[in-house]
């Protein structure tokens, strides 16, 4: 307290110093206190106003941590999808109603199917159909022959193409889903999910060497111009082997919503997703 009583004399001891410098000498000392008011400031002032720069000096550092603070959690959610990605390989998770990575479709409504080979053993969905016609004739014109294998499958076809394949060939269930939906799970329920062939290359049919045709090639050139993509390159989401004969048609509006919204389905939804 003493000191307190001390320190209040010091701006009165502070001028006296200026009396000691002859007036002609004084460069700073008048036109500052020109600017001030003749009365001193008493010391309580000088602390309020000490107190006012302390909290403004606070406020500016506050801001100043804040920013890497910021940073920090933009870097954590970061280093969350990193986790998520390794975990995934892709950073997406399957929705909780996959099937050893496979999703579930609904069967396309007969109604809905077109024949895209003569002898009628090969359908799909309408558009898919009429896109699949003129993606065939364009690769024909361009001295490709586009073969179509298999295009829609109902439920009991894919009931064979799993567990019948599966018992022939001695497979494991994991194995088989490497290469196969299973019933249920199928891209071809849809009617927009075709494998094609190289008419000139019958010994790449449903072969990972398939892209090595010039079928594959123009189709990696050209189907996007149809609307047609791969369901399953290497390293897919879904973690489903690469299927380079396996395309499917994205070019309506049913079509994109099928592949691509979430499919995390519930009881209701799944009532109100029927075709
Ligand atoms: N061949 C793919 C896995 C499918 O049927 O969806
Ligand atoms: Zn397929």
């Amino acid at each position: 307290m003493n000191n307190a009583g001390s320190s209040e004399q010091s701006p009165e001891f502070s001028t006296s110093p200026l009396d000691d410098i002859p007036e002609a000498l004084r460069e700073t000392a008048p036109s500052v206190v020109s600017h001030r008011p003749s009365r001193k400031w008493p010391f309580w002032w000088w602390g309020v106003v000490g107190f006012a720069i302390a909290l403004l000096v606070g406020s500016l550092l506050n801001l100043l941590t804040q920013t890497p603070g910021t940073t920090q959690a933009i870097n954590t959610s970061h280093a969350q999808e990193g986790i998520q990605v390794a975990l995934t390989k892709t950073g997406i998770p399957l929705p909780s109603n996959a099937l050893l990575g496979h999703l579930p479709y609904d069967e396309a409504p007969a109604e809905s199917l077109e024949n895209i080979t003569a002898d009628g053993t090969v359908k799909l969905r309408r558009p898919a159909a009429e896109h699949f016609v003129d993606m065939a004739n364009a690769a024909r014109a361009d001295g490709v022959t586009l073969v179509p294998l298999s295009g829609f499958r109902s439920v009991s076809d894919q009931e064979y193409v799993f567990f019948d394949v599966k018992a022939q060939q001695g497979e494991q269930t994991r194995e088989r889903a490497e290469v196969s939906a299973p019933p249920g799970y199928s891209e071809h329920h849809t009617g927009y999910a075709i494998d094609l062939a190289d008419g000139s290359k019958p010994e790449t049919n449903l072969e990972p060497t398939f892209d090595t045709t010039s079928a594959f090639h123009w189709l990696e050139k050209n189907a996007a111009r149809f609307n047609f993509e791969l369901s399953f390159p290497k390293n897919n989401p879904q973690g489903v082997s690469y299927e380079p004969w396996h395309w499917r048609f994205v070019g309506d509006r049913t079509s994109l919503e099928t592949f691509y919204r979430a499919r995390v389905l519930t009881s209701e939804s799944q009532e109100t997703t029927q075709p």
